[in-house]
């Protein structure tokens, strides 16, 4: 896993560069194959969390991320499409047992798992919500909160309250990996993540899209295929222009951070296929 920190701007690596000529993003509709992403992620929930953990490289991964929201002991942190959990003893290292993880997902497979994992663990300051993503259901800064989903009927009818006054007490830092192809209005919905961000808190989002390195460019159709292979049926990430929508909001979300945020950094991992941007929200 090769690492290159620091601001990049308009160079090949640039999420910028990588979308001026990418797909369009498609329509922002709301049922934007959530169900079928949904259904996708519960099924596999067992091979994805193996693949989450144990993939060459992927722990390093996930480390450099966290270590990117620059977190203190104490701090207050929500990861969106949090999966099974792959981050969590990440974060959660991070924050100690003072502080708290949210993980918020939408897939109720997943969800069990990362439950499983938070227990198994012991951890009591690490908590999973069912919610979407694009409407968190977290407090807002002053506005009070959205309505989480009810999946199943065992999650919260009410957003999580950590400690009775989540309305007042922003959160620290919002953390998102391998999410953003899936989101159909990045822009929006990252811009909606900050805005949950304590001011001078910090958020990070990782992300895979086809590699521009020419070390890495030679495997973007493996990439694709691996693409393909891992988007749930029926969504527009499917078919031919999976990649290129995939790159496409990948290059929004990373934009969103940059135009959110002051001093971020953005760098590019595993041969350009994973990309991080992370920054200070203004
Ligand atoms: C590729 S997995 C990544 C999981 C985890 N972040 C990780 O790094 O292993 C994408 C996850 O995002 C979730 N997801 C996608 N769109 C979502 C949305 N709008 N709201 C909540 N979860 C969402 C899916 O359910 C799935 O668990």
């Amino acid at each position: 896993m090769t690492g290159r920190g620091g601001p990049r701007r308009g160079s090949d690596d640039d999420p910028a560069t990588v979308s001026d000529d990418a797909a369009r993003l498609g329509d922002p509709t709301p049922d934007d194959g959530a169900a079928v992403a949904q259904a996708f992620y519960s099924r596999w929930a067992r091979l994805y969390d193996a693949l989450a953990t144990r993939a060459p490289g992927v722990g390093a991964l996930r480390s450099r991320a966290a270590d990117a929201l620059a977190l203190e002991p104490g701090d207050r942190v929500v990861e969106m499409g949090c999966g099974t959990g792959a981050n969590f003893p990440h974060l959660r290292d991070r924050v100690g047992p003072d502080g708290a993880v949210v993980g918020v997902d939408f897939s109720p497979g997943v969800l069990d798992r990362a439950r499983d994992r938070i227990e198994r663990r012991g951890w009591e300051n690490v908590h999973v919500v069912g919610g979407d993503a694009t409407r968190p259901p977290v407090a807002l800064n002053g506005d009070g909160p959205s309505r989480p989903l009810d999946l199943d009927g065992d999650l919260p009818s009410r957003p999580l309250d950590l400690d009775g006054d989540l309305p007042s007490r922003p959160v620290d830092a919002v953390f998102s990996s391998f999410v953003s192809g899936m989101l159909p209005d990045p822009e929006t919905t990252v811009r909606g993540w900050a805005d949950l961000v304590d001011p001078a808190g910090r958020i990070a989002v990782l992300d895979l899209a086809r590699s521009t390195r020419p070390s890495g460019a030679p495997l973007n159709p493996l990439f694709e295929a691996f693409v393909l292979a891992g988007s749930p049926p029926g969504t527009r990430l499917r078919g031919r222009e999976a990649t290129r929508t995939l790159d496409a909001r990948v290059a929004t979300a990373h934009r969103t951070v940059r135009a959110a945020c002051d001093d971020v950094r953005y760098s590019t991992h595993a041969l350009g296929f994973a990309r991080l941007s992370a920054g200070t929200v203004r």
